[in-house]
């Protein structure tokens, strides 16, 4: 079954979009997911004149259109740790951004009439293991501190049985492609444009700044740089982010067998939502299996083991619905939004959301706006991406660092394949082998065609891997993702794996 996201199944018309990048705008936006779109839309509504570029054909079809879209201030256990490493109050500084977020939503939804299937629910962490109480019970009373909605209970309306668990009032969940075309649908007019199918290659920073891209240069008085993984890196991103794959699978579901609020798992970090179906039904939404890219052969089997997990605790017939997504977290859980190097005088960055970019997406939106037309803000400084926090999380640094330098040096060739050639990869996957100093990444098609690239990865030069559920070379160091046929699906990368002889 090949994987398809339930948000981009059918979501309606996007706004009007060109495919020629305009010249001479306040603020070229590069990315349209969560960060962008959320970012370009305040602009223009600050009377700035925006560009939004984007490289995939429709809007929000990156991580967003791959997310279970919980817009909630409960991140997992993150309180207790931001407690612990930098104090109470740096928990409350974040809590404070993650309410700002969903108050935001809430009301920007009403004022647009936005159809986003947004409701207000209890959000919950849970645990099955006694074992695990404590942290929760530590966690709901950093929580607490922070000023967040929290308790601990061990009453839930889950299937399972739960040792206990972190309630989070009045959290919200939503449709996340539907808001995001909502706030899209503002954008175009009085100057400013939406812009597919573009992608951006390069950036000169300057008075204005110049960003190249497939289809040509622009200039721009500033540029956000919000394409999950920055592009154009200057900042050292790539060393200081972490990239972790995420599947989901979700199925129609008979609405009194499913819980109505949203969970994750303290211990396996399954993830539990509902969401209404256009005929009246109820899809519910699983998320789990989390892994660094390469770390097991076949993705297949991670789909495998968490529709199992899924369809025993839930009664769920069939999946329909599966898709995958990496998100970034950063070495010190913070997310990085601000200036996109400390010399940058007019570029911009948001990233590394750490699995929670609803709000944290919709704050980068928020601050970026105050950051660019002169406004205070008080959580600037805490999301500053040269923050002192980042420097003080040199273990981190290097633990994030060690598995890209193991891939870099690493030969990861499947040597049986080159022994053997490429006559045993069978139709529909593909491998990587070795042709005397060349890494090939060798693709056979349902009609037994080859299709052979580089396997050097065009970002730093790590080696793909194949991924077997999806058709696609992906690059276990920094997530980029590629088509078979060599073009880019997801950065850092901006160039196709180029095309190679066969082996020989
Ligand atoms: C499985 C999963 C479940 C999750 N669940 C939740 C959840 O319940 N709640 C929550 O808060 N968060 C969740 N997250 C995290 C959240 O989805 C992400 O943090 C968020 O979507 C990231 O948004 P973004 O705008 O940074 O990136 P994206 O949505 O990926 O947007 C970046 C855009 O930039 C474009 N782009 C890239 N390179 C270029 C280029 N060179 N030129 C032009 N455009 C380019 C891409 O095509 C893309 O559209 C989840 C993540 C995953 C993977
Ligand atoms: S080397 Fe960085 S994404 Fe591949």
């Amino acid at each position: 079954m090949r994987s398809r996201s339930f948000w981009l199944d059918g979501t309606g018309d996007p706004p009007p979009t060109s495919r020629t990048p305009p010249s001479g705008r306040d603020v070229d936006v590069v990315g349209a997911g969560i960060a962008g779109i959320t970012t370009a839309y305040l602009l223009k509504r600050a009377g700035m004149t925006v560009a939004l570029i984007e490289a995939d054909d429709q809007l929000a079809t990156g991580v967003t259109g791959h997310t279970t879209a919980k817009v909630t201030s409960q991140h997992s256990t993150i309180y207790s740790t931001l407690t612990r490493s930098f104090g109470p109050e740096t928990a409350r500084a974040y809590g404070t951004g993650q309410q700002l977020a969903i108050d935001w939503i809430v009301s920007e939804a009403a004022v647009l009439g936005a159809e986003a299937d947004l409701s207000r629910r209890d959000s919950y962490v849970y645990a099955e293991q006694e074992s695990s109480v404590s942290q929760l019970r530590t966690e709901a009373d950093a929580a607490l501190e922070a000023g967040l909605p929290a308790s601990f209970v061990t009453g839930t309306d889950l299937p399972l049985p739960v040792a206990g668990a972190i309630r989070f009032t009045a959290q919200a969940q939503f449709h996340p492609r539907r808001w995001l075309l909502a706030l899209a649908a503002m954008i175009p007019g009085d100057g400013s444009d939406i812009v597919t199918g573009t992608r951006a290659t390069g950036l000169t920073e300057g008075d204005p700044c110049v960003v190249d891209t497939t289809s040509g240069s622009v200039h721009g008085r500033h540029v956000v740089v919000a394409t999950h993984y920055p592009i154009f890196d200057r900042g050292l991103f790539f060393a200081r982010l972490e990239p972790r794959r995420d599947l989901v699978v979700a199925g129609r579901a008979d609405l009194g067998a499913v819980p109505h609020d949203m969970y994750i798992s303290a211990e396996d970090r399954h993830s539990i939502r509902t969401t209404p179906l256009d005929d009246g039904g109820v899809l519910l939404i699983v998320g789990g299996e989390p892994h660094r890219v390469g770390a097991r052969a076949s993705v297949a089997r991670h789909y495998d083991d968490l529709s199992r997990w899924a369809q025993q605790r839930f009664p769920v017939q069939e999946v329909p619905y599966r898709w995958l997504a990496h998100d970034l977290t950063t070495v010190d859980a913070l997310p990085y939004v601000g200036r996109f190097h400390p010399r940058a005088r007019n570029v911009w960055v948001a990233t590394g959301f750490g699995h929670w970019g609803m709000t944290n997406g919709t704050l980068a939106g928020l601050l970026l706006r105050d950051l660019i037309t002169g406004e205070e803000n008080p959580l600037a400084g805490l999301l500053d991406p040269a923050r002192r926090t980042v420097r003080q999380s040199a273990a981190e640094f290097v633990k994030a660092n060690a598995y890209v330098a193991a891939r870099l040096i690493g030969d990861r060739m499947d040597t049986a394949v080159a022994r053997h050639g490429t006559d045993s990869i069978p139709a529909g996957h593909g491998r990587v082998v070795a042709a005397g100093t060349r890494a090939i990444a060798a693709y056979r098609d349902d009609d037994g065609m080859l299709h052979c690239r580089s396997a050097r990865c065009t970002h730093l030069g790590c080696l793909v891997v194949f991924n077997d559920a999806e058709r696609t070379w992906d690059c276990p160091c920094h997530a980029s993702r590629f088509a078979t046929d060599g073009r880019v699906l997801a950065g850092p990368a901006v160039r196709p794996l180029p095309p190679v002889e066969p082996p020989g």
